[in-house]
């Protein structure tokens, strides 16, 4: 349960009263909550519930708008599809619409093939649907890591909140610099994630038989995730790799 303090955090701002406009309306505030961003239900004392506050839809909603404008502008309607895509554009599409048995896409191809462009348009298009899901690079990721060592939202938070994301784009996998730490954590996410089935998309332009035994086993867990080998040449350049 999110605690007041931080729901209270995330609120924005109530402008300076000291200033009168009244020409300007001011935008009215959310019916739920009266704009206070949080409701408490209405309950009996010694109900678990009592006294415990909830964050209200609205704040939901800002926390998704915010989301989205954090993500890159990658949509399925902006993704051309061609031979060397279909398969991969198709299987995106399916998990997006929650319309696959498998809980796990991963999309194995050279630069420029437009592994990250369906990750992305994947987690839009979940978006949109109220159901955000966490974007991260994974080179990036294991720095935001590192940082919380030793800090108040520690390393064991962040890789809890990466462990239970209910979706999860790892991109880039095989890019970071493989230091035994980076192998751990790295095992430690995609493990944790396996064992729950909790949707997950990995995109990699290693082969796959550069990742460690351990890894590529789970990887390529028919039982679990659609792996998509993605062709053709870079649609940044033209090039073949
Ligand atoms: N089929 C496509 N239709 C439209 N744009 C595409 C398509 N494929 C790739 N792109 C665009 O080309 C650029 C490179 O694609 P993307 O970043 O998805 O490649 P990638 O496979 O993730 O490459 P890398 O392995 O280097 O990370 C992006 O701007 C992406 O939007
Ligand atoms: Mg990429
Ligand atoms: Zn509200």
């Amino acid at each position: 349960m999110e605690s007041l303090q931080s729901i209270l955090a995330r609120l924005p701002k109530s402008p300076k009263p000291t200033v009168e406009t009244p020409d300007v309306p001011m935008p009215p505030p959310c019916p739920i909550c009266q704009g206070v961003g949080f409701l408490r239900h209405q309950v009996p004392l010694g109900h678990p519930d009592f006294g415990q506050a909830f964050p209200c839809q609205c704040t939901t909603q800002a926390a998704i708008a915010k989301y989205l404008s954090r993500l890159p502008p990658k949509t399925f309607e902006s993704f051309t599809v061609n031979a060397n895509n279909r398969l991969a554009c198709n299987a995106a599409l399916a998990l997006a619409e929650h319309k696959t048995e498998y809980p796990w896409l991963v999309l194995v191809g050279p630069p420029g093939a437009g592994k990250t462009h369906l990750a992305v348009a994947v987690l839009r298009k979940r978006a949109e649907l109220s159901q955000p899901g966490r974007f991260e690079v994974v080179p990036d990721m294991l720095a935001w890591l590192r940082a919380g060592i030793g800090q108040e939202y520690s390393l064991e938070e962040r890789l809890e909140t990466l462990k239970d994301s209910p979706l999860l784009a790892l991109d880039d996998l095989g890019r970071e610099k493989g230091t035994e730490w980076a192998e751990q954590i790295i095992y430690q996410v995609i493990d944790s994630r396996y064992r729950s089935r909790l949707e997950t998309i990995v995109t990699t332009n290693s082969r796959l038989d550069s990742l460690s035994d351990a890894l590529r086993d789970r990887l390529q867990d028919t039982r679990l995730a659609s792996v998509i080998h993605m062709e053709g040449a870079s649609y940044r350049t033209g090039k073949s790799y």
